[in-house]
């Protein structure tokens, strides 16, 4: 079990990514050409929540397997994996999953996009910050 989630958790944060990213950027040019909000739209934030909350499933799991989720050590790889890297991911998640929600229950076509470049922004910020880079101090690799 736990050698195929590794793997699998490593590549869905590209799916996360690269769909947050077309979120961001589609929700930005809407707001800079007043565009209409269309079902295109619509898809693209469901398809990066659902990323999202794949991921976190995923992620759930693998924090009950992971030999790296030890409570009260101080080797800091441990303590990333049990608290930092899980907590911050969740709080990115229920960004992402507001940023849909809130942008679907706007009123006008530019408070959706607002809402949804918003939120998923702060998403991307927090995500970077807690993915195990391979130049970091928790090193994991690219995929
Ligand atoms: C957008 C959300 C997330 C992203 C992009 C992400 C990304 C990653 C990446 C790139 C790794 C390194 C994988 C490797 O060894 O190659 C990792 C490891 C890990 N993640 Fe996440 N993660 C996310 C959410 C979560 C959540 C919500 C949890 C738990 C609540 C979690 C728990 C873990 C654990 C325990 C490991 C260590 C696996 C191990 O090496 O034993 N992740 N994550």
């Amino acid at each position: 079990m736990y050698g195929i989630l590794t793997p699998i958790h490593s590549f869905l944060r590209w799916a996360v990514l690269l769909l947050l990213l077309a979120t961001i950027i589609k929700s930005l040019h809407g707001i800079i050409t007043k565009r209409t909000f269309s079902n295109s739209d619509n898809k693209i934030s469901l398809f990066m929540m659902i990323s999202a909350h794949t991921q976190l499933l995923v992620g759930l799991i693998l924090y009950f397997v992971s030999p790296f989720v030890q409570f009260g050590s101080k080797v800091p790889e441990n303590r990333f994996f049990t608290m930092e890297h899980s907590s911050m991911m969740i709080v990115a998640i229920v960004f992402m999953t507001l940023a849909r929600i809130l942008s679907k229950k706007g009123k006008t076509d530019a408070s959706k996009f607002k809402r949804l470049f918003t939120y998923s922004f702060i998403a991307l910020l927090i995500i970077i910050m807690a993915i195990p880079w391979p130049f970091s101090h928790v090193a994991r690799p690219w995929f």
